[in-house]
């Protein structure tokens, strides 16, 4: 896989927002980045802001509207201190160990709940520069990037849940989707028909085409 980055500006991104449940960028599975382009780092410098304004230590693309394989993460959760993290089409091998942690979600505003993930994991990734980096991860970056990492599966924290939890999320997510269908039906946000149709548009200029080589 290659990643040219481009010095040409394609279609720009527009402005980026916080999605949340049941949003449909949050419930589909991201698609890999082909090239990198201005608009695309000034979408990830947008997303520290939007991260950092929710007090988050790591944010998945598809988490501000973009259907792109791409999280960025700060464990200090400030603009002042950490590092900050960008993995572009990330891979996970090698999981190890268990631990089990208390998590939330900045698209599931309100709800935290222990889940239980593996202790180690490798990530592979390219970062922004178009570089490629291998980390032997633990601890709570382990975690976060985990938790990153299943965003863009389309996977949030409370699919991991066992059974009696699952049940209790189950409440929250279910008001949480009263809320986003009533947004929905006053106009405040666009209709899942149109969403798709930006998702599509955002994908076919930084994506392979269905099919290809990725
Ligand atoms: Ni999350």
């Amino acid at each position: 896989m290659d990643i040219t980055p481009s010095p040409a500006d394609p279609a720009g991104i527009g402005p980026l927002e916080l999605v949340e449940y049941p949003h449909p960028a949050l419930l589909r599975r991201t698609s890999p980045l082909v090239s990198i382009d201005d608009a695309l780092c000034a979408a990830v410098d947008r997303m520290f802001e939007i991260m950092y304004e929710a007090v988050g230590v790591g944010l998945a693309a598809n988490q501000v509207g973009l259907p792109y394989r791409l999280f960025i993460v700060n464990l200090e959760a400030n603009p002042e201190s950490g590092e900050e993290l960008v993995f572009i089409n990330p891979t996970l091998s090698r999981p190890r160990g268990t631990a089990v942690q208390e998590e939330g979600c900045l698209s599931l505003p309100g709800l935290r709940m222990d889940v239980r993930r593996p202790e180690k994991v490798v990530l592979d990734a390219w970062t922004l520069d178009g570089e490629q980096v291998r980390l032997d991860l633990d601890g709570f970056l382990a975690r976060v990037v985990q938790h990153e990492f299943d965003h863009l599966e389309g996977r949030l924290f409370t699919d991991r849940l066992p059974e009696a939890a699952s049940l209790e999320a189950r409440r929250a997510l279910d008001s949480m989707r009263d809320v986003f269908l009533g947004r929905q039906s006053r106009g405040e946000l666009p209709v899942d028909a149109d969403i798709h149709t930006r998702l599509a548009a955002l994908e076919a200029e930084r994506c392979a085409p269905p099919g290809g080589r990725a």
